[in-house]
């Protein structure tokens, strides 16, 4: 197929609309809102995407009228909107949007909700469908949909539907997420509940499940025959901005791993689901994650590696220490960056290693899974003049480069045998152009078709949980004596490398990877 039919593919396919309905915010005043939700609905009503039958109604504490939203919109979506933006869309868009101030444990606030949206109903057709989204900080989820349920806003009877997506942090640790569940179940059904990570609205990271499943000749060698191990880097450049006080008190391992690493590691990991039905591929996730290996408290000290930047090394870029960012505690012992050794538990793993690591600060934004293949027996370059063979690698370029690449060696040309390095890429802009998304779209349009592929159940998030919660234990136990242990802007601290280093691995990324004659080739 060439590419211009390709692409002619993926705009025809894009797919049918929401249904009809209703979408509740709660904290519509933050920048979840504005930055990543309106532009998202915005990008879904351009595409055709959103029901005609659709309505917005904010809900937060800020005294604002409905008029002062919509002026609102109008000013953020000029600044964060991802599409060129026209005026109809617009116009129609903002007819739609409402608002309310109220306060979310006031039953008064309830009440008058139920009345707007009445009205609302009324005025757009929306036939009683209501979602709510739970953009508040996350004391506030449990009490919201208690005050939900008691106003009798809730119930999915006949024809209409209810549901409620909730953010994350899902919980700050095992206990908290399960009595967060059992809340949420004693009000709504599971299957109500839309748990978000937005990582899986990223497309390369449902590309895994295309790229494994869609295609014969990877998976008959993904697996503990052919795979040495797996490396996942989620890299950030950036530090923890305006967001300190919440950081401070969560660090990187809570907001990371039990979420976003998890689900790049059980998509990367996982059996072919008997069909893409919800629960069919969330049930072959859950049963990765309930595989990895429990880490003892000994596990810990030799598997897991923390760590919290200090100030950067170069002065051009003046990178303060995390210690002194806003509202950062000065003694602050919240680790920053994270490595982690992890094993499946099963016939497809047994004894491949999965390495992850994150952090903030580090030298470069990138986000990958490299599967790392064993190398080819070295006996037939025994009387030549290459010295070792370098192992075939494939990279899941999750963001910001898009795209995926296979290394190999090939002869580098000349008389005698010497091998280099290349690599066969695919950048997504190459075949579909680049996307406006937000990566909200599609989890926001999937929720309004009740397809709950893309969100986590309860057993899942509490499963991610279970899986640091010994390393939760162990470090809140033992407090870092080293911090601040890496400078601002370099791959985390030396521990990092030395977890790869002790099974005689090193990360890939700290490397200049690029098509060069390999080093081993001797001159
Ligand atoms: C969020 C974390 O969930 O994900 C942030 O709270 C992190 O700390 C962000 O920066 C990373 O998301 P993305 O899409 O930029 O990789």
């Amino acid at each position: 197929m060439s590419v211009s039919s390709l692409a002619e593919m993926t705009t025809e396919s894009v797919g049918r609309p929401g249904d009809p309905c209703v979408m509740v915010i709660f904290g519509a005043g933050g920048d979840l809102t504005r930055r990543k939700l309106m532009p998202a609905l915005y990008n879904l009503a351009a595409a055709n995407l959103l029901s005609r039958e659709f309505a917005v109604i904010g809900l937060a504490r800020e005294a604002m009228t409905t008029d002062q939203f919509r002026d609102k919109f109008r000013q953020d979506i000029k600044e964060f909107g991802t599409c060129a933006l026209n005026d109809d869309v617009t116009e129609w868009f903002i007819r739609r949007l409402y608002y309310m101030a109220g306060e979310f444990g006031d039953p008064k606030a309830y009440a008058q909700l139920r009345d707007l949206l009445d009205k609302v109903n009324k005025d757009h057709g929306c036939r009683e469908n209501y979602f709510y989204y739970m953009a508040t900080a996350p004391t506030f989820f449990a009490p919201i949909v208690q005050q939900l349920g008691a106003a009798g806003l809730v119930p999915n009877d006949g024809e209409q539907w209810r549901r409620i997506i909730v953010e994350k942090p899902f919980g700050r640790d095992l206990d908290s997420a399960r009595k967060l569940n059992r809340d949420l179940l004693q009000v709504v059904r599971e299957k109500q509940i839309y748990r978000i990570d937005h990582y899986l609205g990223k497309e390369t990271v449902q590309n895994i499940l295309a790229f494994r499943f869609a295609n014969g000749i990877f998976e008959p060698i993904w697996n503990r025959r052919y795979i040495d191990h797996v490396q996942i880097t989620v890299a950030e450049t950036v530090g923890v901005e305006q967001r300190g006080g919440y950081y401070d008190q969560s660090g990187t391992l809570r907001d990371m791993v039990p979420n976003h690493i998890l689900q790049l590691i059980s998509l990367t990991a996982m059996e072919p689901p008997i069909s893409f039905q919800a629960d069919a591929v969330r049930d072959e996730q859950s049963k990765i994650l309930h595989a990895i290996q429990p880490l003892s408290s000994e596990d810990v000290l030799t598997h897991a590696v923390r760590g919290q930047y200090g100030d950067g090394h170069d002065p051009e870029k003046r990178m303060a220490a995390y210690r002194s960012e806003p509202s950062v505690n000065p003694d602050s012992a919240t680790e920053t960056f994270v490595a982690m050794k992890l094993h499946i538990d099963n016939w497809r793993w047994a004894g491949v290693p999965f390495y992850l690591r994150t952090g903030k600060r580090l030298p470069q934004r990138h986000t990958e899974i490299a599967i790392q293949f064993r190398r080819a027996p070295f006996v037939l370059f025994r009387d030549t003049p290459v010295e070792s063979l370098s192992p075939n690698i494939l990279v899941l370029h999750i963001q910001p480069e898009e795209g995926i690449s296979l290394s190999f060696g090939a002869k580098f040309p000349g008389p005698i045998m010497r091998l280099g390095n290349v690599d066969m890429s695919f950048a997504y802009s190459d075949y579909f152009g680049s996307s406006p998304s937000t990566g909200y779209e599609r989890l926001l349009h999937d929720c309004m078709i009740g397809d709950a592929t893309l969100f986590q159940r309860a057993d899942m998030v509490e499963a991610g949980w279970s899986v640091v919660a010994p390393v939760l234990d162990v470090w809140t136990a033992l407090r870092p004596r080293t911090f601040p242990n890496y400078p601002a802007g370099a791959w985390g601290p030396k521990e990092a490398d030395e977890l790869l280093a002790r099974d005689g691995r090193k990360w890939r990324l700290n490397d200049n990877h690029t098509a060069k004659p390999a080093a081993a080739a001797k001159s």
